[in-house]
């Protein structure tokens, strides 16, 4: 399919709206496709797993589907898969199948630059398992600090955790760099690609990631959390699972009781849908529109991160002079421009920044928006 944006707009019911939505780093709108799968699931095959008639065995093929769907977005086994409700229920989770063989003094390495899902749970560990938890700089361009991150990893260090984009900042890390350095030690990535996914493809193998995970509702599907574990690694774990539950396929088994089956044909069909554009794309789309921004932001912005369009995804922190967050955010309503404001959970970056309390705006683009939306941002943000 050819990236023709009128087509691609007129899939999604809620851009039909008039308003500009610059907020997808806080989830995306989803296509009719997804919308559609969802109540089809409801309607027509809505049932619970294992059962003799047609509903549940066609609910049993589309969990495999799902399955399969994921492995196929992730590149790994459909058996290194996890689905569970959002990132950070299912990161609380996985790290505490992992910190069952914690031993008090193993080191995990986060960083400054992730949100809180990929901090907090390891935190909650440390007060529970005696683990110790560093944290890894970012430098005052807005990118992480790899020597900080060589410096403080030592053959005590079991995880390093980090995001493969910045949820505030837009700013890209190097994936194989850091995996390259945490297997050296040898320590697990813990990668959080939720805010990457819908900027481009994620290959686990390729990224060396041991666990990884995302956000189905990131990149136009619903609401829903995804992650893939490397097999090896969840045979080391133990599970936290009810009995007569499944002990297969591996992955599935750290996932507990029923899941949302509507959502997980939702997520088939927003993987379908991104697989019709393709990333080419979707990314020189996204490039330009993250130009267009740079290009044009008014003066009195002053913008956290780095500006240009490389080693970044176009998602903007940025202050406007004279004027409170909250205050920019609800103007920009005024005019049907959704944009975010605060720290985006992201506490770390925004305090080492000097953003708190009150954090800065966000915009963020994904392949849908127009030149005539940043325009239309840009042209406020000049008038507010
Ligand atoms: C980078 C990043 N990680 C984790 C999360 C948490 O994801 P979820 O809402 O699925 O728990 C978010 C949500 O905004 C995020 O942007």
């Amino acid at each position: 399919m050819s990236f023709d944006l009128d087509t691609i707009r007129a899939r999604f019911p809620a851009l039909g709206s008039g308003v500009a939505f610059l907020d997808a780093p806080g989830g995306t709108q989803c296509p009719q496709a997804v919308i559609d799968a969802i109540a089809g699931y409801l309607r027509e095959s809505n049932a619970n797993l294992g059962g003799a008639f047609g509903a549940s065995r066609r609910s049993d093929e589309l969990v495999e589907q799902a399955r399969r769907t994921a492995a196929g977005f992730l590149n790994c086994e459909t058996e290194e898969t996890i689905f569970g409700a959002n990132m950070t229920t299912l990161n609380f989770a996985l790290t505490r199948a992992w910190g069952r063989k914690a031993n008090a003094g193993d080191e995990v390495l986060v960083t400054r630059l992730d949100h809180d899902a990929n901090i907090a749970p390891w935190l909650e560990l440390e007060r529970d398992k005696e683990i110790v938890v560093k944290f890894v700089d970012i430098r005052d361009d807005a990118t992480l600090d790899l020597d900080d991150l060589e410096r403080k990893l030592s053959t005590k260090t079991r995880v390093v955790a980090f995001p493969f984009a910045s949820n505030a900042l837009g700013t890209v890390d190097d994936v194989n760099r850091i995996a390259k350095l945490a297997h050296s030690v040898p320590a697990l990535t813990w990668v959080d690609a939720v805010h990457y996914a819908p900027h481009g493809p994620i290959d686990v193998i390729d990224l060396q990631a041991d666990v990884l995970l995302c956000s189905p509702y990131k990149f136009f599907g619903p609401h829903l959390g995804l992650a893939a574990v490397r097999d090896d690694v969840l045979e080391e774990w133990r599970p936290y699972k009810v009995r007569p539950a499944p002990n297969e396929p591996l992955g599935a088994s750290f996932e507990t009781g029923t899941l949302a089956h509507e959502l997980l044909a939702g997520f088939v069909a927003a993987v379908d849908y991104i697989g019709e554009l393709g990333w080419d794309g979707i990314r020189s789309h996204e490039r330009a529109l993250g130009q267009r921004f740079l290009d044009g932001l008014p003066d009195r912005c002053a913008l956290y991160g780095p500006d240009t369009m490389d080693g970044r995804v176009p998602t903007f922190a940025f202050r406007v002079e004279g004027a409170a967050p909250r205050e920019v955010a609800e103007r920009l309503a005024a005019r049907d421009i959704a944009v975010w404001d605060g720290d985006y959970y992201a506490v770390e970056a925004m305090s080492r920044l000097g953003l708190q309390p009150d954090g800065a705006v966000r915009a963020g683009f994904v392949h849908y928006n127009t030149f005539e939306e940043v325009d239309r941002l840009l042209d406020a943000l000049a008038e507010l």
